[in-house]
Formats: C-alpha cells, sequence, structure tokens
C-alpha cells in the first residue's frame, strides 16, 4: 500500500508518520517511510538545491526540481518497495506540487497534471491523510517549539517557508480544492486535534480501506 501525508508545513505530518509506521510494524507489516523531496543521492541534492539556497528559482524551475526528485524517488525506491510487497509511507507527494506549484505560485493546473503523471510514471496513492491547519498556526507551532519570536522573514525558514502567508493561504486553499475533489482518497483531518486523536482517526480509515480492497479483491 502506498500512503501518502499532505499538509502545510508544521501540520504535524512527521509525528504522525512515526505513529502509523510503529502501527503497521506491530501489526507485522513490513514499511519503508520516506519524505519528498529526497530520499536518494541526487534526489537529496535537489532538495537542498530546492529548500537550502539563496538563490531565486523561477516558478517552473522549481516545479521541474521538485519533479525530478519524485521521478528518481519514485523508479528507484517507491515501485521497488512496493514491488516487494512493502507498504510505503511518504511524506508528500503530487498533491504537494499542485498545491504549492499550482495554488501557491499559480502555475497552469492542466500542466502541472502532466508534469505530475510523468514524475510519478502514474504511481497513485492508495489513501492520503491531509492534515489542516491555519498558516497561522502552523507558523506559530514552528516558533514556539524553538522558542523564538515568529517573523517570517526568519533565518529559521527555509526558500520555501520564506514565501510569506498569502502564499500559504492559497497553499491551503489548493489542498480544500484537491481534498473535496477526491473524497474517496484524500481523508481530510483537523491538524489542531491532539497527535492521539489524530492517529486514531487515520487507523480508522486505514482499516476501511483494507476492508473495502479486501471486498473488491474477493
Ligand atoms: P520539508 O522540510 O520536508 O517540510 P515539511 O515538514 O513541511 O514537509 O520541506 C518541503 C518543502 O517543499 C515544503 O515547504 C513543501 C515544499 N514542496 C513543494 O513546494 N512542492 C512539492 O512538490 C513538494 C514535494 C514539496
Amino acid at each position: 500500500m502506498l500512503i501518502t501525508f499532505e499538509g502545510i508545513d508544521g501540520a504535524g505530518k512527521s509525528t504522525q508518520v512515526t505513529m502509523l509506521k510503529k502501527r503497521l510494524q506491530e501489526s507485522g507489516r513490513e514499511v519503508l517511510t520516506l519524505r519528498e523531496p529526497g530520499g536518494t543521492a541526487v534526489a537529496e541534492q535537489i532538495r537542498e538545491l530546492l529548500l537550502e539556497s539563496k538563490h531565486e528559482i523561477t516558478p517552473v524551475g522549481e516545479l521541474l526540481l521538485f519533479a525530478a526528485s519524485r521521478a528518481e524517488l519514485v523508479q528507484k525506491v517507491i515501485r521497488p518497495a512496493l514491488d516487494k510487497g512493502s507498504d510505503v509511507i511518504l511524506d508528500r507527494f503530487f498533491d504537494s506540487t499542485t498545491a504549492y506549484q499550482g495554488y501557491g505560485r499559480g502555475l497552469n493546473l492542466e500542466l502541472l497534471a502532466e508534469v505530475n503523471r510523468i514524475a510519478t510514471f502514474g504511481l497513485c496513492p492508495d489513501i492520503t491523510f491531509y492534515l489542516d491547519i491555519t498558516p497561522e498556526d502552523s507558523l506559530m507551532r514552528k516558533f514556539s517549539e524553538k522558542s523564538l519570536p515568529l517573523a517570517f522573514d526568519s533565518e529559521e525558514l527555509d526558500r520555501m517557508e520564506s514565501s510569506g502567508l498569502e502564499f500559504y493561504r492559497r497553499v491551503r486553499e489548493g489542498y480544500h480544492l484537491i481534498g473535496s475533489g477526491q473524497p474517496d482518497r484524500i481523508v481530510m483531518i483537523d491538524a489542531m486535534k491532539t497527535p492521539a486523536e489524530i492517529h486514531q482517526l487515520i487507523v480508522r480509515s486505514l482499516e476501511n480501506t483494507i476492508c473495502d480492497s479486501g471486498k473488491n479483491s474477493s
């Protein structure tokens, strides 16, 4: 099974990825966790370019760099793991591109869909958990964790995070549109619930998905 997590920065995805991995492993499943961009030697270098570089990158350049990292990861790591029967939990996948480069940066959504199709080789998640948080709450979480004053021009933020509040509002709105367009695949969860509550919701949705796919194959 391919399970993906989505949401704006600071929504608590990585906590949920860790909790879900443990849960699935305890039930005897083989689980691989990954995050985008990155995950192969080349993709990690692309990640550095995208997040750490202080150079300006054009929106199309940014789109193609995320896509290049994804193509590497899908072909070299995700596809082989799924073929071996492992579950793969992925922190961000093509919905991030639609939300950030499409709704956030304003790139053409049809062009994006085509780039996403090429970069994923047509691979689609079995289920996606979208953790919903406002940009204000996400920023507050990030800075309060580090006991720092809240600021969008802080040195603490990476290249994407420095894109500003308006950008993050568009990204969040984009996620809402993506989610409401694909309710069968995307489970929308309020990220302000406690980690334990969110985990319970995720486990319940997964049990339903596994039951449904069992029914379909019988
Ligand atoms: P990361 O440090 O992994 O943050 P997070 O914990 O929020 O996932 O940074 C990844 C950043 O890249 C994040 O700001 C979202 C952005 N991104 C895109 O803009 N497009 C994409 O296709 C992907 C995968 C990520």
